[in-house]
């Protein structure tokens, strides 16, 4: 990875400079809260992969910038919300926003950073691109409303699971990488492929992510471990253990998933399910089935500096611990 920051060093730098243009207010709170998080240390992939996909395609013009900044604002109004939604404490490793300012102030700020990106998109002067971007938020906000329907919901399966997924985290990665890929003026079959590659990493990234609810170390994830579980959320790993389990193991599951608060030894019990049934391994297996999937998307590409790049990043998505 330490490549693909390089490589991209001055353009990233470029969008962290928008960012701050962006958040510009008179009111106060605003650039405080906005501030706060965008410089948590988010590790930016969405714009990085925007960036990328232009290059791919040679893209010689100078709205790449602006639109990067577009796809990490609209990333980081819905973590704002979700963490809200979530009743998340930490965040990169911080207090959430929410927990130092209140709901409020974040449901607020959030809605900021997404109409800000909407006057920020429409810079772009594409109207192709404001809609892939206005029907990506579209099918953000129903992902995290089909996923609250789904809460401590036993009978969610991993279809039901994956469209989930598709909509609250995929759609928004694969809208990176095609919108980098318009800018440039990309055929409808190179178009096409940008998007399919980021909708199977953007799967495999959110898969990756559930799973490291249940393994990763705190202070590499910088979030809560066993978050999910307390949260209700049916995730692959849970949903993986669930199918596979004895009755007995059912009904216990049935119990904590449903309980008003997770108690540390049911946390320890489900993790202890969760390995007897290899929910680990099967969703990282999966995950790194979509990352191979991915990369045959990009074939259709010069093998180039931009486009090994991007194979980087596709590996990351299954290779990171944060
Ligand atoms: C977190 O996304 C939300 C998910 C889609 C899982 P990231 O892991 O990209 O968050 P940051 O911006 O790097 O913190
Ligand atoms: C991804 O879901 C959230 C969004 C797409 C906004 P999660 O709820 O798993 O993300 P984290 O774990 O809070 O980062
Ligand atoms: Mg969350
Ligand atoms: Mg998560």
């Amino acid at each position: 990875m330490d490549k693909v920051i390089a490589l991209l060093q001055d353009e990233m730098q470029a969008v962290e400079a928008q960012f701050k243009k962006n958040l510009a207010s008179d009111v106060e709170l605003v650039s405080q809260v906005g501030e706060y998080i965008l410089s948590s240390g988010g590790k930016r992939i969405r714009p990085m992969l925007l960036l990328l996909s232009a290059r791919l395609c040679n893209y010689q013009g100078d709205k790449h910038v602006e639109l990067a900044s577009v796809v990490e604002f609209i990333h980081t109004a819905t973590l704002l919300h979700d963490d809200v939604v979530d009743s998340a404490d930490l965040r990169r490793g911080n207090r959430s926003a929410n927990s130092v300012w209140g709901n409020q102030a974040s449901v607020l700020v959030g809605d900021f950073l997404f109409a800000k990106s909407f006057s920020v998109m429409v810079g772009s002067e594409s109207l192709k691109i404001l809609k892939i971007l206005s029907d990506t938020t579209t099918h953000m906000a129903e992902g995290e409303i089909l996923q609250l329907l789904n809460t401590c919901d036993l009978e969610v399966d991993e279809t039901r699971y994956l469209q989930v997924v598709r909509d609250k985290t995929a759609i928004l990665i694969a809208a990176a990488c095609q919108v980098g890929g318009v800018l440039a003026g990309a055929s409808a079959e190179q178009e096409d492929a940008l998007r399919e590659f980021g909708l199977e990493i953007g799967t495999a990234f959110q898969l990756m992510d559930d799973a490291l609810d249940y393994v990763a170390e705190q202070a590499d994830f910088g979030k809560e471990k066993g978050h999910d579980l307390a949260e209700g959320k049916m995730t692959l790993p849970l949903i993986h253990a669930y199918a596979n389990a004895d009755a007995g193991d059912r009904e216990q599951v049935a119990r904590i998933i449903e309980a008003e608060e997770l108690a540390a030894e049911d946390l320890e019990s489900i993790c202890a399910l969760i390995e007897r049934t290899d929910g680990i391994n099967y969703t990282r297996a999966k995950a790194v089935e979509r990352i191979e999937h991915a990369k045959q998307r990009l074939a259709i590409f010069p093998d180039n500096e931009a486009r090994q790049a991007l194979f980087t990043l596709a590996d990351y998505v299954v290779s990171r611990n944060k």
